[in-house]
């Protein structure tokens, strides 16, 4: 393939006025199976930046997507987005500006990319569905040229794309994608980060869970470590970018060998 993205690498950080948004998780915990498997989790994900959510397999990341999505019931705490407290079904979480990408996200594949996008604005008004459209086209200008192409026959990259542009269509304050580069090759990881910090940089808040490490702290701002359900580090994806150990020993708590992954680029 010759094309070529050609995205602005914008710089991440939020504009002065933007800096009191913010989708606040606070001491969040969720029974899965009777057990607690996300244990008073607090995490600040601000508006215009990317914060990584790091941690071996089983530590409850998904978990904490999905009760924030609305598809778990919080055993406790809350989710306050811009100050204002939210609860309730899925629906009603992504209206209040908060939309998820859950882990293994399938997009339909038979129907074509302009297709995809459509069943995402189901719940929109018409006008909503033809600005969010718009805005998942501007972030991942590459769908404009597929936008009649089967699902099936995208590229895994291409797929990935068409899969966060369904969730950018409801024009989401905050974005939580669970596994960004799950199955995919490191080229193509590496293509998708600046779509990333694009999206951030329009003033969207990005929770990125990412099992290569080095990738989330390269976009991230603020990054947190969870293992066992537990918050095991809170604090600047730069202190865990100089600080490898600080990283591994996060990780190696359970004997995971998941630090060990460089990850692309
Ligand atoms: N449907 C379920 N019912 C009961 N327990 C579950 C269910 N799904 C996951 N769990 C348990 O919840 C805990 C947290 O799992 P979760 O999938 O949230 O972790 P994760 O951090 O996303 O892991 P991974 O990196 O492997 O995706 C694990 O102990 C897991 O076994
Ligand atoms: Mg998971």
């Amino acid at each position: 393939m010759s094309e070529s993205p050609q995205v602005p690498a914008e710089t991440i950080g939020p504009p002065a006025a933007r800096a009191a948004e913010i989708l606040k998780l606070r001491d969040i915990t969720v029974e899965r199976g009777g057990r607690a498997v996300v244990r008073d989790v607090t995490i600040d994900i601000l508006a215009g930046q990317v914060t990584a959510l790091l941690g071996p397999n089983g530590a409850g990341k998904s978990s904490l997507v999905l009760a924030v999505g609305g598809v778990l019931g919080l055993k406790t705490g809350s989710i306050q987005v811009d100050g204002r407290k939210i609860t309730g079904r899925p629906e009603r979480i992504r209206r209040a500006g908060i939309a998820i990408v859950p882990e293994g996200r399938r997009l339909l594949p038979e129907l074509t990319v302009e297709d995809n996008l459509r069943v995402a604005t189901y719940a929109l008004t018409r006008e909503q569905a033809r600005a969010g459209r718009s805005l998942a086209l501007e972030m991942f200008p590459e769908l404009t040229r597929r936008l009649a192409a089967v699902a099936r026959t995208l590229s895994g990259g291409e797929q990935q794309m068409l899969v966060l542009a369904q969730a950018l269509v409801s024009r989401p304050r905050y974005l939580l994608i669970d596994e960004l580069s799950l199955g995919l090759a490191p080229v193509v990881v590496n293509r998708l980060i600046p779509t990333i910090r694009s999206v951030a940089g329009s003033g969207i808040g990005v929770l990125l869970i990412e099992q290569f490490a080095a990738v989330a702290l390269g976009l991230a701002g603020r990054a947190y470590i969870m293992e066992s359900g537990r918050l095991r580090f809170s604090g600047l994806a730069s202190e865990l970018r100089d600080n490898p150990e600080l990283l591994r020993s996060a990780y190696l708590l359970r004997g995971s060998d998941s630090a060990e992954q460089a990850g692309p680029g």
